[in-house]
């Protein structure tokens, strides 16, 4: 007898999430089909389409015979509003025939001024006013992001950072494993923040990576003005009463040795 399996498209799929989602989809019984414009790695039986949410090249093809899409395509530099908003307007009234859109954002988005933070809340406002059964779910940035952002380069020995912001870290497979959990939930609206074990300071994961990798470097905070810097210190990013994810910076950095 044939078993009919639930089809899945991951945008995004050569990402630091399409990755996590991938290789644990690899477990699942679905049929996954994926999309970024550069084709991913080590991609098995899945199907990889190229696609661009700039230009809409295949993107039909991307959508054509899938129930469920984790939308895991972003833009926060380059092209950023005409990816995020209009590519995804565009991106959405293809997708009306589907069962659910499962939508990755970010915590405290509404109260960070800061340019791609407004045009993912736009997204949302999209993908809610839309017909579209939609599942989103925030979580706060992910320990990789962290680190390749603000800690991968010491300036003559120093990791010169605005040490007193603070992150509230999430291990990105724990995020991959919680969106994959909801396509056999089915459309939730909006879920609660998917929060990391720990809020710490810049400065606090600085000396965590100082201290793990047994490096001479040493940290040089700097204040900075304005008022994304002063929402960062006042953790507007981060949600204490969701403390969900399990993997914490100091355990993440140890993965990495092993
Ligand atoms: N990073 C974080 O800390 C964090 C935290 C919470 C939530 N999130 C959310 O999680 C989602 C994924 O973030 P991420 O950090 O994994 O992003 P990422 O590593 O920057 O990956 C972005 C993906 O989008 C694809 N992409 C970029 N431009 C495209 C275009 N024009 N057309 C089609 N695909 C395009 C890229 O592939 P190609 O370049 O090959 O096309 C890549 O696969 C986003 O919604 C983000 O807001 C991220």
């Amino acid at each position: 007898m044939e078993v009919l399996y639930l089809r899945i498209l991951v945008t995004g799929s050569t990402g630091q999430l399409g990755s996590a989602l991938l290789s644990q989809l690899k477990d699942c019984n679905y049929q996954v089909k994926i999309t970024s414009r550069s084709k991913p790695e080590g991609i098995g039986d899945f199907k990889w389409v190229y696609s661009d949410l700039l230009s809409g090249e295949g993107l039909d093809e991307a959508v054509k015979d899938v129930d469920v899409i984790i939308y895991a395509a972003t833009s926060p530099t380059k092209k950023s509003k005409t990816i995020e908003v209009t590519g995804f307007e565009n991106f959405l009234s293809k997708v009306e025939h589907i069962q659910h859109f499962i939508y990755p954002s970010i915590v405290g988005i509404e109260e960070i001024p800061f340019k791609y933070y407004r045009l993912k809340c736009e997204a949302e406002r999209l993908l809610k006013n839309s017909n579209i059964p939609y599942t989103i779910a925030r979580a706060t940035q992910f320990h990789s992001f962290v680190e390749n952002l603000l800690l991968s380069k010491p300036f003559f020995n120093r990791y010169v950072i605005p040490g007193k912001i603070n992150f509230q870290s999430v291990d990105v497979s724990e995020f991959a494993g919680y969106l994959i959990d909801l396509v056999n939930k089915g459309p939730q609206g909006k879920v609660e923040d998917f929060c990391g074990p720990e809020k710490l300071t810049l400065k606090e994961m600085a000396e965590l990576k100082i201290k793990i990798n047994n490096e001479t470097n040493h940290v040089l905070s700097i204040p900075l003005a304005g008022k994304l810097y002063k929402s960062l210190i006042e953790g507007k990013n981060t949600n204490s009463m969701n403390k969900i994810g399990e993997i914490t910076f100091e355990e993440y950095l140890r993965n990495k040795l092993v």
